[in-house]
């Protein structure tokens, strides 16, 4: 990259997936594709779920992240330039949280012209039913209260995944658990393009979840930012402050010595994502089961462990909005380099389908 500025990529390290484990069944000559709609800016539920995998593992195979801003239209059409506005950001909080755009390519969907002939191909091969039946586009159905009126692309996104993941030939995904069921209907498509190629064109693919594949948001519920429940990676210290002591406990913990339920308490959930002493936090549940743990002391500690945690993401953040044209210019040759192979793909794939 003929880009010079300082970018402290290496001080990005120690703050990575606590708990990743060192051990990540991975080869060196795995793909790993994965994405996020540009939706708004990225939370820790995404850190959790997969960008600090991400972190984790880059530089040990091949590894693509892919902004799905076509993705992200299926169901926000009436949207268009917010979409086309968060595209920077997510690049922005990937570069935050510390990948490193030297080990890893940072794509854009929509420039890929290649993975919507791919999308195209593959809907042959997938009947409106089975799609009708992929648990998380039904339950993101009943979210949105699209009802009978569900776009055709949101219906089909499924598809479109598909082609993100083997337009790349995609062996890993990095993901949250709500996204094994796109990683199944990718495996049904592989499947039936090598039995018409007659061949292994495609290779199948695995999620790669990490130890905390959901986060709940400071609700209880799931995290998102329209919902305002989410801690974002560039977070100010005010705000961590205010949504960590908003947080739900247990609502029948009424004085420090009650004893508390651990299972559903977000603070909990959280301290175990990311507090490095594990440990400690067993220690903590113990105590709060038993009675004599307040939760402000729990809140103060997890204040702590997040401000740590993001105070290096922040930094970075505003390092890089500052920097714009170098972030641009990740994505432009990211987008390049992504253009280059899912070509070739497509070529093996019409090739399959007797297309010259
Ligand atoms: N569906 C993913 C999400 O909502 C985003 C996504 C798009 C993705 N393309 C992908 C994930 C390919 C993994 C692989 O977060």
């Amino acid at each position: 990259m003929s880009h010079h500025i300082a970018i402290p990529f290496a001080a990005t390290k120690p703050n990575v997936g606590q708990h990743e484990p060192a051990s990540i069944a991975l080869r060196p000559d795995d793909v790993i594709l994965t994405g996020d709609r540009p939706t708004g800016v990225l939370h820790l539920g995404h850190h959790a779920g997969s960008l600090g995998t991400r972190v984790a593992v880059q530089g040990r195979c091949s590894q693509t992240l892919l902004i799905a801003d076509l993705q992200a239209l299926t169901d926000s059409s009436g949207r268009a330039s917010q979409v086309a506005a968060h595209i920077e950001d997510v690049a922005l909080d990937y570069l935050a949280a510390g990948i490193d755009p030297s080990l890893t390519t940072i794509a854009v969907q929509s420039r890929l012209p290649a993975l919507a002939e791919l999308t195209v191909l593959y809907l042959n091969l997938v009947t409106v039913a089975r799609l009708e039946r992929n648990p998380t586009v039904k339950a993101e159905i009943e979210a949105r209260g699209f009802e009978r009126d569900i776009p055709a692309g949101f219906l089909c996104y499924p598809v479109s995944q598909a082609a993100d993941i083997t337009g790349f030939r995609g062996t890993l995904v990095p993901v949250g658990d709500d996204q094994l069921p796109m990683i199944e209907q990718t495996n049904e498509i592989v499947r039936r393009v090598n039995r018409i190629a007659n061949a292994t064109i495609l290779p199948h693919c695995r999620a790669l979840l990490s130890s905390t594949p959901r986060l709940p948001g400071i609700d209880g519920r799931k995290a998102s930012k329209s919902l305002g429940n989410a801690i974002p990676l560039g977070a100010s210290p005010e705000e961590i402050h205010e949504l960590v002591h908003a947080m739900y406990t247990d609502p029948a913990h009424l004085r420090a010595s009650d004893p508390g339920r651990v299972e559903d308490n977000v603070v909990f959930a959280y301290l175990r994502a990311f507090d490095p002493d594990t440990e400690a936090v067993a220690e903590l549940e113990r105590q709060y089961a038993h009675g004599g743990l307040g939760d402000v002391t729990l809140k103060r500690r997890l204040e702590d462990v997040l401000q740590q945690l993001i105070a290096p993401m922040r930094e970075r953040r505003a390092l890089f909005a500052r920097e714009l044209s170098f972030v641009r210019a990740v994505m432009r040759e990211g987008t390049e380099r992504a253009d280059a192979v899912t070509r070739d793909t497509l070529q093996r794939v019409r090739g399959a389908f007797a297309l010259r």
